[in-house]
């Protein structure tokens, strides 16, 4: 298990190389089963517990296999029949786009900014991430869990961002504590990578949730501070969204940077992707769209939002459930499986969309479709800076982790670069992005920016949100198959007010009586959280928290505060929603439709 210990600091230099004639030779030297039973483990890993199922078994596969052949009818069938209404739309925007000036891609800012002789002493000044960043990520858990416990792994990856804010752990099975730890203070660390999210546990098993500002130490990114709110409000005009200056989004890397280029009129671009996961979506999958399309208004820069349907067949890990899938939607094979997510990523684009990102700069792509070209480019370097190690490193996966999850932090990585995306930047390279995302997707990007360097691209920079509480409060579920832990941008406002009224966790006091003696607790109250992430008046939230903990605020006069904007917002989406239209689907993910990059002049003070 040495392997799995060396930091991504260390090569793999180090180990021997696996060739395949290594492998051969290694193999030849085994007791081999009978060809049928083959199971390919790395022979010093075999006194491990045997690999999970591959996620789709092929014996299901085969006695499905009534060799009939109808079923969803495939994507480019439907493509084809699309284009036809689709091209008319293209036409139409690029009408309208013929009419405006676009700069040549060269000429977005300056000859060539970034490539100056002091410019680049700068960036030689600032390479790659630094040895404390990566020692900084390794901190607590040198060996992920998952890699010590390949059987053990919890599968959050099928909860979304909002349920692994407070992971089920009746899924997990008992994790003993080991010999002599008892007395320790921690029984569990937290656990964060974009696949499990684990609060931590204390010595007396209470679970207590997640320590943000030790993941923020952990990741070596920084809180945001008041200053930098203050220097976005001075610069921008605006108040900083609620989402923003209340502390959802709570960390950043860079993000001076990105202020820095919006005060002297130089390019950016904001970069935010979604996993589909189910059709439809909740209020904590559309949160972080609400706040990009927010920001994409304030910035007015171009928005490319990535749709990895790839990543959600291939980093599945839960065989059982995707079987289940697999048998639900009746697939005959896995490309059925494919080509089901990329269809709910359609979906999901339509509810994005309708979060109100600019349509004149904003493109939207499934990996599924989009990926080949100057992108894929991008995809082989960037696959080839990472290696095995870092990946098992900083993600958590084992040998027995599929081949394609490890590449993925490549495709991931990716639209980071502006060349991905020549219809927007033609060839230029030195354009940086800011990602809004959720703490967990740090990873992904910390070594991106690692990689940036080393191929001379710009480092992005990162926003970093916390994970959204469910309606029961901070130590429950909200998930997309129960009804009750979560507001769905599909339900109505008799629907709202009953799930607030009869599921959100109150933070007020036992009884009527004892709310008034006692008062409440605002910052537990689910009620007052969803208000606080959209309601933009600080005098109104300050006086219902006030009168809450004075205990002269009511349990129902908060909740009823809180529908009357949970309301407003879902049906101001549903409005959208309803008017997206396949064609406007479409236009959205036109990879020949030209963004017009330029900045907005700076209206002169
Ligand atoms: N991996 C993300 C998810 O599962 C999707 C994603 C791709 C993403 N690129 C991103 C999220 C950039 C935030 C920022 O949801």
């Amino acid at each position: 298990m040495a392997d799995n210990q060396s930091t991504p600091r260390q090569p793999s230099r180090r180990e021997p190389v696996l060739t395949p004639g290594g492998v051969a030779d290694q193999l030849s030297r085994l007791e081999l089963p009978a060809p049928s039973n083959l199971n390919l483990e790395i022979p010093n890993r075999s006194n491990l517990p045997p690999a999970p199922d591959s996620a789709i078994s092929t014996t299901s596969i085969r006695s499905n296999d009534t060799g009939d052949i109808s079923g969803p009818e495939p994507e480019y069938i439907t493509q084809a029949r699309n284009k036809n209404r689709s091209e008319s739309v293209s036409e139409q925007l690029s009408a309208q786009l013929s009419k405006m000036n676009f700069p040549q891609p060269e000429h977005i800012f300056g000859p060539n900014e970034g490539g100056s002789a002091a410019a680049k002493e700068r960036n030689a000044q600032n390479q790659g991430v630094s040895d404390a960043d990566w020692a900084r990520v390794q901190l607590d858990d040198e060996v992920p869990e998952a890699v010590k416990e390949p059987v053990r792994m919890t599968h959050s990856r099928n909860v979304s961002r909002v349920d692994a804010a407070t992971p089920s752990h009746a899924s997990l099975q008992p994790s003993p504590i080991p010999e002599g730890t008892e007395t320790a203070a921690v029984a569990r660390e937290q656990k964060i990578t974009p696949f499990d999210v684990e609060g931590g546990v204390d010595a007396d098993g209470k679970e207590t949730g997640i320590d943000y500002e030790k993941v923020v130490r952990r990741f070596g990114a920084t809180m945001i501070s008041p200053d930098l709110l203050e220097r976005f409000e001075k610069l921008t005009g605006h108040r900083p969204h609620p989402l923003l200056r209340r502390g959802t989004f709570f960390s950043h890397r860079d993000f001076n940077l990105i202020l820095d280029r919006y005060e002297k009129g130089q390019p950016f671009y904001l970069y935010t992707g979604r996993g589909p996961s189910s059709d439809s979506m909740h209020m904590g999958h559309l949160i972080p769209f609400m706040f990009t399309a927010w920001l994409q208004r304030v910035f007015n820069v171009p928005l490319v939002v990535q749709i990895t349907d790839d990543e959600k067949y291939l980093l599945e890990r839960d065989a059982k459930k995707q079987a289940a899938l697999q048998k639900k939607i009746k697939a005959k094979k896995p490309l059925n499986l494919l080509d089901h997510y990329h269809k709910m990523g359609q979906d999901n684009i339509k509810d994005i969309i309708a979060c109100g990102v600019l349509p004149e700069k904003t493109f939207i792509f499934s990996n599924l479709s989009y990926v080949g070209g100057p992108f894929y480019r991008n995809v082989v370097l960037m696959g080839k800076t990472l290696t095995v190690n870092n990946v098992k490193g900083v993600f958590g996966f084992s040998d027995s982790d599929n081949a394609g999850m490890f590449h993925f932090a490549a495709i991931q990585a990716t639209p980071s670069f502006s060349n991905s995306f020549p219809q927007i930047f033609g060839e230029r390279d030195d354009i940086p992005c800011l990602i809004p995302c959720a703490i967990d997707q740090d990873p992904y990007f910390l070594v991106t920016r690692d990689s940036a360097d080393k191929l001379g691209y710009k480092k992005p920079c990162l926003l970093h949100s916390k994970f959204l509480p469910a309606l029961q409060g901070a130590n429950t579920k909200m998930s997309a198959s129960n009804e009750n832990s979560a507001i769905f941008m599909t339900d109505d406002a008799k629907k709202i007010a009953k799930k607030i009224k009869s599921h959100a966790f109150s933070g007020g006091g036992a009884t009527q009586e004892e709310h008034q003696r006692l008062g409440g607790n605002p910052d537990i109250d689910v009620a007052y959280q969803y208000l606080s992430f959209f309601e933009d008046d600080d005098e109104k939230m300050k006086s219902l928290s006030d009168g809450y903990r004075a205990g002269t605020l009511s349990t129902s006069q908060m909740k009823e505060a809180c529908i009357a904007k949970i309301t407003a917002v879902v049906e101001e989406f549903q409005k959208n929603r309803a008017a997206v239209t396949d064609e406007i689907l479409h236009a959205y993910q036109d990879p020949t439709r030209k963004i017009d990059p330029r900045p907005v002049a700076k209206t002169q003070e």
